[in-house]
């Protein structure tokens, strides 16, 4: 391994440098990614009830409709302000505790208890989208790209989605693993190599093959797939069956990330392959679980900074150069703000 420190023009750093190196400012700062974030798994929102949910800088409700399809909306009423959580759903519409106006799907107030209702009072309403087991918002008015999913329709996977632990760190510097081979190597005792010209790195997207071997599941080759910048597919053959993992997250006040995982394979109708599907899948999501649990404790007390890197950093460089490009929108943050 080359201990040659890059310069600058390699790592495309083009910003002051501190003592100690680059910052990516943290979410909050100029808004939040916007990007697809799972807002709660699927089997939590059950009909008629009004989900509470954590995101970016306060809190939102999620909820769904008469027809099952989901909605997620600002948290506080715009009357005085009361958390629409505690309200009921009435006829379809949310119905705030305190002085019962209601809400329609679209955020706007269609009725007071006394008054008519007033135009102004519009809830801020987030493009949704459910699949692979969530249910998933996009932080702007309108999606700059398609949600995750996997290549096979959710009805043709086996499929488990499962919430994981908070992480004590913005998700860009977890998500950064997936190109930070040095970490990959001695943290997670892989034996892998990447260039930078096996990126393939578009605005809202970095994919790679790699190739490596673990020391839990041996030869791998893996479609290493980031979607915006927090949710990450690998997808590999493993005992000549395609298999699919995705962990992803939600930024929470106070800099935190919820984290999710989800695994999936291609159902096959054989007697007995809901077993072996099931059991492969775990296996995924506990491949999943002990790369996260291996990095917590290093991640929860990062006080993070692209500082020195070095040759094999050159991937992670061009990784940390995607995310400081990536759009933000503080468009839904005064709606939402606790
Ligand atoms: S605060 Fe919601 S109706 Fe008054
Ligand atoms: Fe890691």
């Amino acid at each position: 391994m080359s201990s040659v420190v890059i310069d600058r023009a390699d790592s495309g750093q083009s910003q002051p440098r501190g003592e100690r190196g680059l910052r990516i400012e943290p979410q909050g700062v100029g808004g939040y990614d916007q990007t697809w974030y799972p807002i709660c798994m699927s089997s939590e929102l059950e009909p008629g009830r009004i989900l509470s949910v954590e995101w970016m800088n306060g809190r939102v409700i999620a909820f769904r409709d008469k027809d099952g399809k989901p909605h997620v909306l600002s948290a506080f009423c715009r009357h005085l302000g009361a958390d629409l959580a505690g309200g009921d759903i009435v006829d379809g519409t949310v119905r705030c505790p305190y002085h019962h106006w209601r809400y329609d799907t679209s955020g706007q107030c269609v009725a007071t208890a006394i008054d008519r209702a007033p135009q102004a009072a519009k809830l801020f309403r987030f493009p949704v989208h459910e699949g692979l087991g969530f249910v998933w918002a996009f932080n702007g008015t309108e999606p700059l790209f398609d949600p995750p999913a996997f290549e096979l329709p959710d009805s043709q996977l086996t499929l488990r989605a499962r919430k994981e632990m908070i992480l004590d760190c913005d998700h860009y510097i977890p998500f950064s693993n997936s190109c930070d081979i040095q970490h990959l190597i001695a943290v997670h005792g892989m034996k892998l190599e990447v260039n930078p010209q096996d990126l393939n790195i578009t605005p809202y997207s970095i994919q790679y093959i790699q190739e490596q071997v673990t020391p839990t599941m041996g030869y791998v080759r893996m479609n290493v797939h980031m979607i915006g910048t927090n949710t990450l597919h690998l997808t590999g053959e493993m005992m000549g069956r395609m298999m699919y993992l995705m962990s992803t997250s939600r930024s929470l006040p106070g800099n935190r990330t919820q984290i999710y995982q989800c695994a999936a394979t291609a159902r096959r109708d054989e007697p007995g392959d809901e077993q072996v599907a099931a059991a492969m899948i775990e296996q995924s999501l506990q491949f999943g679980r002990r790369l996260m649990e291996e990095d917590m404790p290093i991640l929860n007390r990062i006080s993070f900074r692209q500082d020195v890197l070095t040759h094999s950093d050159r991937v992670l460089a061009m990784y940390f150069d995607w995310v400081r490009a990536f759009p933000r929108s503080s468009v839904a943050c005064e709606y939402i703000a606790l």
